[in-house]
């Protein structure tokens, strides 16, 4: 079939739109035997419970589903200690976000969050218009949140904290964090993504739902694409005061969490051990992954997600490429570092055998 060619359009995207960055998505696999790390996603396959019920819903396909995800929201309204007027569902958390800027920030507003961070902030704040005010990660990768605070501003609109921060690894800790929203305004929404949490470690690492009780400017964002493994299917939560999760709602695309992903999350729900061992095999593999990486030489910041980054500036894209080459795909973010994703471990070996490589031609200079 021939495709019809197309003559210039006058149509102009707004000014913010055009001069976005591209979300840059993790490489997919070509097929064969290559370790896909570079997405942050759950190794594991799905649980036999969980493709049964989204099997079984499959059904009722030409039905819409429950518009705010009723019987979700409850569910995890309860595991937060709220009322299910304070959960917000959406596809996925980076959409729920997005829903929260929308509600929050007016054109010409900030946005304050560390950076480097994860790359949908600039996407989703640079689409409302707003400036993206970032304060950057000390040498551990780790938020600056004095640094942070001190950049909010009459003009701030909200402040994201990503905890554990993608792509450098740390976990954010309490008592910084309650610092933190004892500084802002308490008319400013303080937004904690906590997309990794299941697998942190820190002791130290911030409770949220403590802090939600302490402050109604918090925002808490959760996903189940992460520890329970439903990327594919895309959902996400906002936990906040009602009053925001109310104009949230509001701005949210109705209808924005299907009906297969509403009843793959109750299932997954109802399969928390079973995905928490999971979570623990993940957690074991990351410390044979960064002890091996430390014991070959690299500095590797605390990782408390389900991947670890290597900052490599110059060489990251020639090293990202060599891995690629190797059948290893790995997020490179250029002229900074690599963000690894823990997987299954063949693929923290073959990971491991890659950077000795690297190790061994930098001690040939
Ligand atoms: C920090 C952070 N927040 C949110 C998300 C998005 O998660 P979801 O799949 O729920 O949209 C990601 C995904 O990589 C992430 O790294």
């Amino acid at each position: 079939m021939t495709v019809r060619p197309w003559s210039p359009t006058s149509v102009r995207p707004r000014a913010a739109v055009a001069q976005l960055p591209a979300y840059v998505p993790g490489a997919r696999t070509s097929g064969g035997d290559q370790h896909k790390l570079s997405s942050n996603e759950n190794p594991f396959a799905p649980l036999d419970s969980v493709r049964e019920a989204v099997a079984a819903a499959a059904g009722q396909l030409n039905r819409y589903p429950d518009m705010f995800a009723g019987e979700l929201v409850e569910a995890l309204a309860a595991r937060h200690g709220v009322g299910p007027e304070s959960v917000v569902a959406g596809c996925g958390s980076v959409a729920v976000l997005g829903h929260v800027l929308q509600a929050f920030c007016e054109p010409g507003g900030q946005v304050v969050s560390a950076w480097r961070s994860f790359e949908a902030y600039p996407i989703l704040v640079g689409l409302q218009g707003a400036e993206h005010v970032r304060v950057p990660v000390d040498a551990e990768g780790r938020h600056d949140l004095p640094g942070m605070a001190e950049a909010v501003t009459p003009t701030t609109d909200a402040v994201i904290v990503c905890s554990p921060n993608n792509p450098t690894g740390p976990a954010v800790h309490h008592e910084e964090l309650a610092t933190l929203l004892g500084s802002v305004p308490e008319s400013v929404p303080v937004v904690l993504d906590e997309a990794y949490l299941e697998f942190v470690r820190d002791p130290a690492v911030a409770d949220g739902d403590r802090l939600l009780a302490e402050h109604p400017n918090l925002v808490l964002l959760r996903t189940f694409s992460k520890a329970y493994g439903l990327a594919a299917l895309r959902v996400g939560y906002a936990v906040a005061h009602p009053e925001i999760a109310q104009a949230v709602r509001t701005s949210s695309t109705p209808f924005g969490v299907n009906h297969l992903a509403q009843v793959a999350a109750l299932a997954s729900l109802e399969a928390e051990r079973e995905l928490a061992a999971r979570v623990d095999e993940v957690v074991a593999e990351r410390g044979r992954l960064v002890t091996g990486l430390r014991a070959q030489g690299w500095t590797v910041p605390d990782p408390q997600g389900n991947f670890v980054w290597l900052g490599l500036g110059g060489r990251t894209l020639d090293l990202a490429r060599d891995a690629a080459e190797h059948g290893v795909l790995v997020r490179p973010f250029a002229g900074e570092g690599m963000r690894i994703s823990v997987g299954t471990p063949e693929a923290t070996e073959a990971v491991l055998e890659l950077t000795r490589a690297w190790k061994a031609v930098d001690a040939l200079h």
